[in-house]
């Protein structure tokens, strides 16, 4: 069985012993219902690191009303199961007082401007501003030496390299691509929200973002015609499309120079709202 903490302290003294021992910590920060994208993730945190460590926490300051977080799967004993067979050191599962002992109003804020608000951040007012806040004080409780994101969430992923580049934060920001379903529909723990007909419509995400790859990739340079195409296309299946979007790998718009790009999709299907992506790089 894998150790299990739910209080800060805890947590500290764990690390305390580990970090006096010289061990270099790998992190993985996660909301739970785990699947087999995040333990790709704890992995390649182990390959990093001579001790990793998970967190599970639901943070209710990246949903906002009117968002899934009352029915957020939350399977903690399952979770520890699958934690325990892929050679994790700690896993800290905290309760939402022990994380926000002084309440959620007022609450001291990380943010990045900017990245926050585009694409997802357009239909998830002050979602990025959660999850940074919560990512600097997981990043402080943990210290960690490597902490592991997935690309599934591309977004999020850059604005946290943005934020330890911007704060001097000393932890290592490890990338790992996505991992899929067999018919390409991105792992992740909403899809337990989708019935069987819905998990095979929403297959046409990944295939109309590898459609814009494929079309970049042989030279078109029609961004809008791209984008008018891959929105058209979930739509036709039964989703609504959020967004469909081309960019530059870092976000911003792309433009005749453009080697590297990213394909980025948002879509509801019933009450699920599911992302994905794909990269392309030329070079
Ligand atoms: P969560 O959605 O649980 O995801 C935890 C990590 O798993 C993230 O880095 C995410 O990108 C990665 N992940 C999810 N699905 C994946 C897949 N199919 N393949 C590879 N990696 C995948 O992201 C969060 O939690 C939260 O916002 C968090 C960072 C924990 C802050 O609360």
């Amino acid at each position: 069985a894998v150790r299990v903490v739910h209080r800060i302290d805890e947590l500290r003294r764990c690390i305390q012993g580990w970090r006096q021992a010289g061990q270099r910590i790998s992190y993985v920060p996660t909301m739970g219902s785990l699947h087999a994208g995040h333990l790709s993730l704890v992995e390649a945190a182990r390959a990093h690191g001579d001790r990793v460590v998970v967190s599970i926490f639901v943070n209710p300051l990246q949903f906002s009303a009117g968002e899934d977080l009352d029915k957020y799967p939350r399977t903690l004993e399952a979770d520890c199961a699958k934690l325990a067979s892929c050679g994790v050191d700690l896993v800290f599962a905290p309760e939402e007082a022990e994380v926000y002992p002084y309440g959620r109003a007022n609450l001291t804020q990380v943010a990045v401007p900017g990245l926050s608000s585009l694409l997802c951040g357009e239909y998830r007012a002050g979602h990025f501003e959660g999850v940074t806040t919560v990512v600097s004080l997981l990043f402080n409780l943990v210290q960690p030496d490597c902490a592991v994101f997935g690309l599934k969430d591309y977004q999020q992923l850059t604005i946290i390299r943005r934020m330890v580049r911007d704060l001097h934060v000393p932890v290592e920001i490890v990338g790992m691509p996505t991992l899929r379903e067999p018919g390409g529909l991105a792992m992740s723990s909403r899809n337990i929200y989708l019935s069987a007909d819905e998990r095979a419509q929403a297959e046409v995400i990944y295939a109309s973002l590898c459609e814009a790859a494929d079309a970049l990739r042989a030279g078109h340079r029609d961004i809008a015609a791209l984008e008018a195409r891959g929105c058209h296309r979930i739509d036709q299946a039964g989703l609504k499309t959020q967004f469909f979007q081309v960019r530059q790998a870092d976000l911003e718009a792309p433009d005749d120079a453009t080697q590297q790009f990213v394909v980025l999709a948002a879509a509801k299907l019933g009450g699920t709202r599911l992302i994905d992506n794909v990269t392309v790089d030329l070079n």
